[in-house]
């Protein structure tokens, strides 16, 4: 069955936990997480409909908006889902919407070890624009953030 596009809302908090937890070495909490809806905020989430009406939770993103601005927050794909497109698809969600919204001017940070995310957002049109030393905790110490732009 073909996954569902859906933007997110507080009674999918437990799934993303879920998600969320399993996807990220930093997860955010519930208490982020829960703080991420209204009208501030655009979100999508794809979701695979099982038996009854079931549905389970692949990924999401969460960006904020502000004039014609938006940042991307958080995005993730459930670990067993990596590697097979999903990501990519939430992303060409994410910037259609943006599209649709009039928000040109496109902005996130990612952890300079994350290879996966940065190939994934320059093969989307983003590029580096700059760097914030030791932004990051890191597992073995403090990382630096790559600032991403997409004008
Ligand atoms: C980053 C993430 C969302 C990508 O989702 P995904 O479903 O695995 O990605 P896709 O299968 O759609 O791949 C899209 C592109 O990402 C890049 N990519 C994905 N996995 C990669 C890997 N292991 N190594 C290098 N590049 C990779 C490639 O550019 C790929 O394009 P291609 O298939 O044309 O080569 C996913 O890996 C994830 O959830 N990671 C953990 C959470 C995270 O780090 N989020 C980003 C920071 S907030």
């Amino acid at each position: 069955m073909q996954p569902l596009f859906r933007p997110l809302s507080a009674d999918d908090l437990d799934a993303m936990l879920v998600v969320e937890q399993a996807a990220h070495v930093h997860p955010w909490s519930r208490r982020l997480l829960a703080d991420s809806f209204g009208e501030r905020y655009i979100t999508g989430s794809l979701w695979l409909p099982e038996q009854g009406l079931k549905e389970r939770l692949l990924g999401y993103f969460i960006a904020d908006r502000i004039l014609d601005e938006s940042t991307l927050m958080n995005i993730c794909v459930s670990p067993g889902q990596q590697g097979g497109g999903l990501g990519r698809q939430l992303m060409e969600h994410y910037l259609r919407l943006c599209e649709r919204q009039g928000l040109t001017r496109l902005w996130l940070e990612v952890r300079e070890s994350n290879i996966a995310a940065r190939a994934l957002y320059l093969s989307c049109g983003y590029v580096e624009s700059g760097r914030r030393r030791h932004y990051y905790q890191g597992i073995t110490g403090p990382e630096d953030a790559i600032m991403m732009n997409k004008c």
